[in-house]
């Protein structure tokens, strides 16, 4: 085990699964203590349970990130277990996939409040906490889809991901008098849980034929740009955010035409 979260309290949300469950598992790995909420308390504390089995110290707090109560108490109960809060990170999100003239307005409100009034809620709730440190970071998971690209089916996502990079933006100039960082990862297609319900196997297959690394992302490749941005080398760094997407935006021509990649 590393130490770069050592003596460090994080908190991560929609952390019993996916890439929240990545961040939690390679923070607590390096030392930290760490808080991990979500809306599935089953899941959570199965999460929980694995963890602390390896030896790990997580707590699992049944939390809506969409919900201020919720984002109050989640503060409140990592100040009381812990007392204090390091690092934030803002990473629950839905991402039904649903042609713009087929979205209803109660679907696009369900989108925002989970991934963009999600991600304002709990920071503004461990704000006060951070401020009395004199310091903290907030490193929230956005995504390639909405900031950089989209695609038919992603619209309300997509204004969501690209909607919190001005969120980053804003809050990283407000707090940075009170040495609290704010940065975002922005995921390309990361093979999840999530990834694996909500897409067929048409939509994996042809996002892994697009990257030139030759995979899909692992919730790992995306933990460790987010322990990067928590740790102290990122002291610097705020207002930015790091594309985690093993080249999947970069190529001017159709992939067809790359080198293609060796396969094992
Ligand atoms: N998987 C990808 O390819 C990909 C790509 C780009 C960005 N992202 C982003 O990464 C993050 C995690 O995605 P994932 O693929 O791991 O998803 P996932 O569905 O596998 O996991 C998300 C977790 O968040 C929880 N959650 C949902 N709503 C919640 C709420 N209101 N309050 C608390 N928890 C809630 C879910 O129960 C689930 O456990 C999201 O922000 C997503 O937009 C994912």
């Amino acid at each position: 085990m590393a130490d770069r979260m050592a003596g460090k309290v994080a908190i991560v949300t929609g952390g019993s699964r996916g890439i929240g469950f990545g961040i939690t598992l390679l923070l607590a790995q390096e030392g930290g203590k760490v808080v991990f909420t979500d809306v599935n308390q089953e899941r959570g504390e199965a999460a929980e349970s694995d963890l602390r089995r390896d030896g790990l110290d997580v707590s699992f707090l049944q939390s809506d990130t969409s919900r201020q109560d919720c984002a109050e108490a989640m503060a409140e109960a990592a100040i009381a277990r812990h007392g204090r809060i390091d690092v934030l990170c803002p990473n629950a999100a839905i991402y039904p996939e649903t042609r713009l003239e087929d979205t209803s307005e109660e679907e696009w409100d369900a989108v925002c409040a989970v991934n963009l009034k999600g991600p304002f809620l709990v920071s503004k709730a461990c704000l006060a906490q951070m401020k009395k440190q004199g310091g903290g970071r907030i490193i929230v998971t956005s995504s390639i889809t909405g900031p950089r690209v989209s695609s038919p089916g992603h619209g309300h996502y997509a204004a969501t991901k690209a909607g919190l990079m001005g969120f980053v933006r804003t809050a990283a100039l407000e707090w940075a008098p009170y040495q609290i960082t704010v940065n975002a990862v922005e995921p390309g297609n990361i093979l999840t849980e999530g990834m694996k319900l909500h897409r067929d196997q048409a939509f994996i297959d042809s996002q892994e034929a697009a990257v030139p690394l030759g995979r899909l992302g692992t919730p790992l490749d995306i933990a460790r740009a987010v322990l990067f941005l928590a740790s102290d080398e990122a002291t610097y760094i705020t207002g930015q955010s790091i594309v985690v997407d093993g080249g999947q935006i970069l190529p001017e021509m159709a992939t067809a035409v790359l080198p293609q990649v060796d396969r094992p």
